[in-house]
């Protein structure tokens, strides 16, 4: 399972990726809006820090708009993928993009039969939203599992990137059901290396390293 993070912050971006912990990178126009950069040079900045694939939403509603947008993000870098809503003016986009050869990430999905509509309209990425699902008392997982199980009916080759995780029990699911790339902030990503044994483990060896009385260097 590919790792993408998910945020705009390049510092962050940048100590997940010297660790080899990032292969790819989404944003949002909220992610943009807490940088408090422009998102033509904080997304330029990414691409150049990243080697895979890098998220940029339009903004616009309407499928003309929406293209045009798509097309100027597209020239940022060659590792962007226009990210567009999964509205039917978003399929549009996607199609019309898809079929030019750029990558597309369709974005706000919250159903089995939306990821059909964008796997049949050329996404590159299809991103299920668990925990937008989850704050409603839905749950999230099942979605992952539905997407998983209709595009491996179909042979389709839309990447499954599971969205707004939040949780580090999100990214052991998505794991274990097959998605095929989960996007989490920075500090869920940091989380998954945490472990309670591990730390008390640690002690105890430093512990008992101090009473020998020995250096290594
Ligand atoms: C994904 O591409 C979105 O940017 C993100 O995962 C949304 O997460 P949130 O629901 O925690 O805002």
């Amino acid at each position: 399972m590919k790792f993408f993070v998910d945020t705009a912050e390049i510092d962050a971006i940048a100590e997940l990726n010297d660790l080899g912990l990032v292969d790819g990178v989404t944003t949002n126009p909220s992610l943009i809006m807490k940088s408090g950069r422009d998102i033509i040079e904080v997304t330029k900045e990414i691409c150049a820090l990243v080697d895979g694939p890098v998220s940029a939403e339009v903004a616009a509603t309407e499928a003309d708009e929406m293209i045009a947008e798509g097309r100027k993000l597209a020239e940022i870098a060659d590792n962007i993928a226009v990210k567009v809503p999964l509205t039917w003016a978003g399929l549009k986009t996607c199609k019309t993009l898809s079929d030019e050869g750029q990558m597309v990430n369709v974005t706000l999905c919250f159903s089995p039969n939306q990821a059909l509509l964008a796997a049949k309209a050329g996404a590159t990425f299809i991103s299920p939203f668990i925990g937008r699902l989850d704050d409603i008392n839905l749950d999230g997982m099942d979605l992952i599992q539905d997407i998983r199980i209709i595009y491996d009916n179909y042979g389709f080759e839309t990447q499954i990137l599971a969205a707004s995780a939040r949780t580090v029990n999100h990214i052991t699911e998505c794991a274990r059901i097959g998605a095929d790339v989960v996007t989490a902030p920075p500090g869920v990503l940091q989380k998954l290396a945490a472990h309670p044994l591990t730390d008390a483990g640690l002690a105890t060896f430093l512990a008992d390293w101090a009473k020998t009385g020995q250096k290594i260097l």
